[in-house]
């Protein structure tokens, strides 16, 4: 290993496996290890990138060679792998959803601070071309008042996805924090919030439509935004045969709509020649295209190189990541509100 390059462990490979990948291809950092406590995983893919192999992450925490740790456990375990981690001293990249819980995320940002390592948490939504262009142009004022900032994730998974032994945690309460919206739906949740700011309060339903799974796979909710705008968002995995994430951003001045990647209006009253630019590059054209609403590995296969990239900068420079744990908590708060709105029937204010 060159001495400038920073070592990294990868724990937990079903996504894992798309961190490792951005590990081994990333310049200047080194993917000295990967873990998982299911041999089935972890051996084909420390054959894969010759790299060494842990079924116990307390031994992979005690490897001299690594500095940084990317966590893709159940995301009910986010933080108390993450917690372990940073008590080793290692920096850390954990998956969407930082946790489950605000209060651990929390205990997360308090530990970090206090050892003095860098953590930060996947939201590759935020890092996206379009998302960028469209959150520029908020941040410029382009839409006047806000007024609707609506999204749908209607998607679909096969009953067979909440099963089997990497399959069984997932539209639970305890480990995946919910369904729908806590574990697909939470991207767009997220990127919401990156794009127009802090909701203020929710009123939400949700139930189990086509799925024999305990905690949801479809829900609604009405956000209030602090800015004064409404909004909507609602997710599914019951909706066959899945389709595109939509977003649509509604303003006095100007409004956008996309779906997934793909750019369908944006248009505003003081029109600059760089918008007709923005629509060629990012509308619908002859596009090689990854689907995510029905392919639950669509997702991960793009954008964790960013991460990576990210987090090796902060650990070189000492900077802020780029998601800090304080900025990935709201979309937290934000999808448990909704839960309890909807078991509780009222409007959920947030703090
Ligand atoms: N960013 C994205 O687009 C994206 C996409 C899919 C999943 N995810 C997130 O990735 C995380 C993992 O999801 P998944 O679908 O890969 O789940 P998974 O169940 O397939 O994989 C989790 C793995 O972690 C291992 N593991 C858990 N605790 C361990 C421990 N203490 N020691 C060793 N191994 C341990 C399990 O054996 C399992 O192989 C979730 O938080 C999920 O939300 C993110």
């Amino acid at each position: 290993m060159c001495q400038d390059e920073i070592g990294f462990g990868v724990l937990g490979l079903g996504m894992g496996t798309h961190h490792a990948l951005a590990v081994s291809e990333v310049p200047g950092v080194k993917l000295v290890a990967v873990c998982d406590q299911d041999p089935m995983r972890m051996q084909p893919t420390a054959e894969k990138y010759g790299c060494r192999g842990y079924l116990s992450f307390e031994e992979m925490l005690s490897d001299p060679e690594i500095q940084a740790v990317t966590v893709a456990t159940e995301s009910g375990k986010h933080a108390e792998c993450a917690l372990m981690a940073i008590a080793a001293g290692k920096h850390v990249l954990v998956e969407k959803p930082a946790d489950v819980k605000v209060e651990r995320i929390d205990e997360m940002i308090e530990a970090a601070k206090r050892a003095g390592v860098k953590v930060t948490s996947v939201f590759q939504s935020r890092t996206l071309p379009l998302n960028r262009c469209i959150k520029n142009a908020v941040d410029e004022g382009r839409f006047g008042k806000l007024v609707g900032v609506h999204a749908l994730v209607p998607w679909y998974r096969e009953q067979s996805y909440y099963e089997g032994p990497h399959g069984d945690w997932k539209g639970t309460w305890a480990l995946d924090g919910g369904g729908s919206l806590a574990n697909q739906g939470v991207h767009t949740v997220d990127l919401l919030q990156f794009l127009v700011g802090r909701v203020k309060s929710v009123f939400g339903a949700f139930g189990v439509y086509a799925h024999d799974v305990e905690a949801e796979d479809t829900t609604t909710a009405l956000l209030k935004f602090e800015n004064g705008a409404l909004g909507t968002i609602s997710t599914a995995t019951s909706a066959y045969p899945g389709m595109a994430t939509s977003v649509t951003i509604l303003g006095w001045n100007g409004s956008v709509q996309k779906q997934d990647d793909v750019l369908h209006v944006w248009k505003f009253r003081d029109e600059t020649e760089e918008d007709e630019e923005i629509r060629k590059r990012y509308g619908p054209g002859d596009k090689s295209h990854v689907g995510v609403s029905s392919d639950p590995n669509a997702l991960g296969a793009y954008g964790h190189h960013g991460h990576i990239e990210d987090l090796a900068k902060c650990i070189r420079e000492g900077c802020d990541p780029f998601i800090t744990l304080e900025s990935a908590r709201h979309a937290v708060e934000i999808v448990n509100a909704i839960y309890e709105s909807g078991r509780t029937g009222k409007e959920v204010f947030l703090s």
